[in-house]
């Protein structure tokens, strides 16, 4: 979009323009005057008008997923979906935009998230928003926007979309990527915890990914923290001569965050803080201790790692992280959550407690490829349809939708001329039936059914075609691919279970 820069020449041209109009609302000045001082003021802002240059690729941190990397994202699509089923999780969708305010309440002013990596903006309307740099906050506004106070509870939710955060890119990490949520509501029990953390790593082996590492913490709740907070300030304040410029500046916003801090000088004071868990309340000790005790009894393997504390605001008690189990080239979690108990009250709705995670669908599907786990296999067709001439060309196109409706997948390439090239492309396709339409079967009203196999032929009329072809494929076989009242899932099931 052209920029109009208002200043120099133009902006004075529109000083003169106002006085002129004013003028001709007091009688001072004639109309002829003041069209001539309008043109002379668009003539100069057009002038003035700077292009901006055309760019021809997607924003820094945003990509294009393209077709050949979409049975990554289908494996990953399906699994997800069916364990959020398998767990009782319905799912919500809700707005990638929100009020900016939601996420400053909600996430926290002090964190990096909100303070540096939203993307605000104001609306034509004035309103003040952000793209959603996660997806809790937007679902803790629904739960009490829709009144789900009142529902049976918990009530389990699964969200999937994107996310945005202006952060600096690399290997892993983007300004817009995607997320697969799962969050309960109304549950203080320690065993949704344990069970929870059970979906996170179910969701990371299902896509192939066996080595997973749970790290877990407790940050304590709001009463203890408190405590642990002053204590853990006065260690800081002692090594603060040895911590990085921000960090020095996370001791006034939010120590806590000081001991996640990548930089090798901090981690080394971070390492000897003083640690969370020891200054747990007797609620948020037999909290944790239960949450362990579950964990075992799941077979579990879990890591207690005291310096894991989360990037956002709103967590209580329980918080993990889901790494690769595998150290090398392990550099960022491939998910992580924890109890929200706070976030509910804390947006204006009753207490309620909470707990949920997220994945990063992009850095699970990094690992995937890393660990070579199988992507989603499509099904493929097991026909194919030929055609020659103009008149079989028109009907092989009717044919084609007949034997979609009836949930056959097939194969056609109608753009090709020859029937030589049409068979070399069903071969090459592996199809079992090759149906082919001529000049002469076009106008009998038959088609050509060749067994790619035994390579015989019969001829059968096109009414009865696509029963034939139903009846040759065995019809508890036939592959469908979209249509949800024929699925056959046998032929879909690449999930490892
Ligand atoms: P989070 O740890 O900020 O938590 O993000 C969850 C996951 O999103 C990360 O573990 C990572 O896989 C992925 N992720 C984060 N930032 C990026 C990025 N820039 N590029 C690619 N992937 C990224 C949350 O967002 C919480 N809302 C999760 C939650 C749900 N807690 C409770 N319920």
């Amino acid at each position: 979009m052209p920029k109009i820069i208002k200043k120099g020449i133009a902006s004075k041209v529109v000083a003169k323009t106002k006085n002129v109009l004013k003028s001709i609302q007091s009688g001072k000045v004639s109309k002829a005057v003041a069209e001539k001082t309008k043109t002379v003021k668009t003539k100069k802002i057009k002038e003035t008008k700077v292009k901006e240059p055309f760019v021809l690729q997607s924003l820094r941190g945003m990509r294009d997923i393209l077709p050949e990397d979409q049975p990554y994202w289908e494996q990953v699509r399906r699994t997800t979906e069916r364990l959020a089923r398998d767990y009782g999780y319905a799912r919500i969708d809700t707005p990638v935009l929100e009020f900016n305010s939601l996420f400053a309440r909600g996430v926290g002013e002090g964190t990096d998230i909100v303070e540096k990596e939203m993307y605000n903006f104001v609306t034509k309307g004035n309103d003040k928003v952000a793209l959603r740099p996660e997806i809790t906050a937007g679902i803790a506004r629904a739960y009490i926007q829709h009144g789900m106070s009142v529902w049976p509870k918990p009530i389990k939710l699964f969200s999937t979309g994107p996310v945005y955060r202006y952060e600096r890119p690399q290997d892993g990490r983007y300004r817009e990527f995607y997320q697969v949520n799962y969050d309960v509501f109304g549950e203080q029990d320690p065993i949704l915890d344990a069970q929870v953390i059970q979906v996170a790593t179910r969701v990371v082996q299902c896509l192939g990914i066996k080595s997973v590492q749970v790290q877990v913490n407790s940050i304590g709740c709001q009463s203890c923290r408190k405590e642990y907070r002053e204590l853990l300030v006065s260690y800081l304040e002692s090594k603060k001569q040895k911590l990085c410029q921000d960090c020095k500046r996370r001791m006034e916003t939010n120590p806590l965050r000081v001991l996640d801090c990548k930089e090798d000088k901090c981690s080394q004071v971070a390492a000897l803080a003083p640690q969370s868990v020891d200054h747990l309340c007797d609620e948020c000790r037999v909290h944790f201790k239960s949450l362990l005790e579950y964990l075992d009894e799941l077979e579990l393997p879990y890591v207690i790692n005291p310096q894991l504390v989360r990037g956002l605001d709103y967590y209580s008690k329980t918080v993990f992280e889901i790494w690769s189990g595998e150290e090398e080239g392990r550099k960022s979690a491939l998910g992580g959550g924890g109890r929200y108990d706070g976030l509910v009250k804390l947006l204006g709705g009753e207490p309620t407690p909470a707990i949920g995670f997220g994945l990063g669908m992009e850095r699970l599907i990094m690992e995937m490829k890393r660990v070579q786990a199988r992507p989603y296999r499509a099904p493929r067709p097991r026909v194919y349809l030929a055609q020659l001439g103009e008149l079989a060309k028109k009907k092989s196109l009717k044919l084609f939708s007949e034997m979609e409706k009836s949930g056959i997948l097939v194969a056609e390439s109608f753009n090709r001329g020859s029937l030589k090239s049409q068979l070399r492309v069903a071969d090459k396709l592996g199809v079992e039936l090759t149906l082919i339409l001529g000049q002469k079967e076009a106008l009998d009203g038959t088609v050509i059914m060749k067994n790619m196999v035994s390579g015989v032929q019969e001829t059968v009329t096109i009414a009865k075609v696509v029963d034939m072809v139903k009846k040759k494929l065995k019809t508890d076989n036939v592959v469908v691919y979209h249509d949800s009242n024929h699925e056959n899932h046998n032929h879909n099931n690449t999930e490892e279970k």
